[in-house]
């Protein structure tokens, strides 16, 4: 398993261009599924995710070919209308095999994901939402097994949580149903909007209603060239790492709009920030000012941010306290951050934070994507060396990050594998 290894205390000061969202490629590229012929992907980032899932379509029987960030998808001839175990258990997001499977082949047996590091994770809404649209559905030996006669039905689903994973799931599958769905307290994240643009391109009808979505089903898509959106929370990981860092960066292809929770908090913790259209420009403050905040689902600030917020409140100036209303269980990165000298308690899922002088380097483990990001951070700020171990979770999400860390200063290498023995 590769290692970084870290020295801190360099500021950072330069350019990025930020690629294509992880979070916006995965559902598309299931949503490819829907339609026969060659769907085209531009501006797709190179990541262990997206090569999971390529082979989760692969297994269903599509051709996946990947060149440079061009992916094309030819679901001509899918004929295994199964996501296996081996392949679930590793990202949950093969998970939105489900829908499409479902709406296009009437049938479909999907590997129910199990737990992850941070918590249990339940497919409930997705199940649920499945039956609600008319599916026969059938949990066995860890699989869902849904089946239709002939097309989805379609229907009513109202989510009691607001679900990402969810709404996504349950718009591929309502897409080509016979009938009308109504989704009700859809999310709103930036990668449902996007997936509702690809799935109008491809012929989907799709209204937006006062409390959620409304379709109607067609009786075909056809496949799409599309670009993939940037993706915001690699935006928002460099804007805390220069936050706390200080130094004054240039993020080029942001996604400035569908950041503004975000860059409100950041201004809050004492960054400068300029924004245009899509380049946004942080100056990181003398001093980290203490914050108080909440995750919430979009438009609020995000939970996948919230490890990396917390890497920056860890200097801060006072004791912040942050709250994740998304996932109470999220705060493996907590103890990891402890040990370059962070004074970090947790009480249920709030996380108080008195600010320290200096963080200090160490070795500390990455534990999943996000803590990941914000050991990184913590460690490019901490006094001396800090070594990384376990960054597959940091591949998972991140493309070349430390070719881009370097490239505005930071003093960051990769420990390969081979090269421990
Ligand atoms: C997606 C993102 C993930 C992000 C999360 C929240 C992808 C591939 N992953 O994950 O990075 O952190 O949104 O923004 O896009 N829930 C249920 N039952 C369900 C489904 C969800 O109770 O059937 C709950 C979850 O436990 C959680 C909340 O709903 O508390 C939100 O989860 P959800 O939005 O579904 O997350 P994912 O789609 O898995």
């Amino acid at each position: 398993m590769d290692k970084f290894i870290l020295h801190g205390g360099r500021k950072l000061s330069g350019t990025i261009f930020i690629g294509g969202s992880k979070n916006g490629t995965l559902p598309v590229m299931a949503a490819a599924l829907l339609a026969k012929g060659v769907t085209t992907l531009l501006n797709v980032p190179h990541l262990m995710d997206i090569r999971t899932m390529s082979n989760v379509l692969r297994v269903i029987g599509a051709q996946v070919y990947g060149k440079g960030s061009t992916f094309k998808i030819d679901a001509s001839r899918c004929n295994h209308f199964e996501a296996p175990y081996d392949l679930v258990k590793t990202m949950r997001a093969s998970f939105y095999a489900l829908g499409p499977l479902v709406a296009r082949f009437h049938r479909a047996r999907v590997s129910l994901p199990g737990g992850c590091a941070w918590g249990p994770r339940p497919v409930d809404l997705h199940i649920k939402g499945l039956a609600a649209l008319g599916a026969d559905i059938r949990t066995e030996y860890g699989y869902v097994e849904a089946s239709t006669k002939g097309r989805l039905p379609g229907g009513s689903f109202e989510f009691d949580t607001v679900s990402v994973g969810a709404t996504a799931n349950l718009l591929m599958a309502s897409v080509l149903a016979k009938g009308k769905s109504r989704l009700i307290n859809t999310a709103q994240e930036p990668e449902i909007a996007f997936l509702i643009r690809f799935l109008r391109k491809m012929g989907a009808c799709i209204r937006e209603t006062r409390d959620g979505l409304e379709i109607t089903g067609v009786r075909e898509l056809r496949p799409v060239r599309m670009t993939v959106i940037p993706d915001r929370i690699e935006a928002g990981t460099f804007m805390a790492a220069a936050c706390l860092a200080g130094g004054r960066i240039t993020l080029k292809n942001c996604p400035v709009e569908d950041l503004a929770c975000a860059v409100d908090v950041f201004e809050k913790a004492g960054a400068r920030i300029h924004a245009s259209k899509d380049s946004l420009v942080l100056e990181g403050p003398g001093t980290v000012r203490p914050l108080e905040l909440s995750t919430a689902p979009y438009p609020g600030f995000p939970t996948d941010l919230q490890a990396q917020i917390m890497a920056v409140l860890a200097l801060g100036s006072g004791t912040s306290i942050i709250t994740d209303t998304v996932y109470s269980d999220r705060f493996t990165h907590v103890p990891e951050l402890n040990r370059l000298g962070a004074d970090i308690t947790l009480q249920n899922n709030t996380a108080v934070i008195r600010g320290v002088r200096e963080l200090r380097g160490a070795q500390v483990m990455a534990t999943d994507l996000r803590a990941s990001a914000a050991l990184l951070i913590a460690g490019l700020k901490a006094e001396g060396k800090t070594e990384i171990s376990r960054v597959y979770h940091i591949d998972r999400g991140y493309e070349k990050i430390e070719e881009k860390f370097r490239g505005i200063g930071a003093r960051i290498e990769r420990i390969k594998d081979e090269s421990l023995f």
